[in-house]
């Protein structure tokens, strides 16, 4: 029990150094701007960059500027969207 407690936290403090920030799966999404999985705040978003030359996607970390949120519907930041997720 407590060596799998251990475990469990050395795993996730390793993935917190080697990549700071979840971001979309561009593979499966596709090139624009999507939520990020972690996030609870509605501010953080993927933007996804199709990369032609090596058939690959870039996956760049974006926050939304102070006083707007990320509305993934329109795929932007917007000041009028409401956050509701529940993730987190
Ligand atoms: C991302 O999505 C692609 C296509 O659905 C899938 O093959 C791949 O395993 C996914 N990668 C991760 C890290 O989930
Ligand atoms: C969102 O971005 C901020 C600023 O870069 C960062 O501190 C925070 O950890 C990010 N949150 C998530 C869930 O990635
Ligand atoms: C694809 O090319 C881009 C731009 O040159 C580069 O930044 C990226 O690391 C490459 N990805 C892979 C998997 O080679
Ligand atoms: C919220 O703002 C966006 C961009 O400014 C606009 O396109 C959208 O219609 C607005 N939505 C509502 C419900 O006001």
């Amino acid at each position: 029990m407590m060596k799998t407690t251990i475990g469990v936290v050395a795993i996730l403090a390793f993935c917190f150094v080697w990549h700071a920030y979840a971001t979309a799966n561009c593979t499966a999404t596709g090139p624009g701007r999507y939520v990020e999985p972690n996030d609870n705040t509605c501010k953080n978003y993927t933007l996804c960059v199709y990369i032609t030359a090596n058939n690959t996607y870039l996956a760049y970390n974006y926050v939304c500027p102070t006083t707007s949120l990320f509305n993934p519907n329109l795929a932007r930041c917007t000041s009028n969207y409401t956050c509701t997720t529940n993730a987190g």
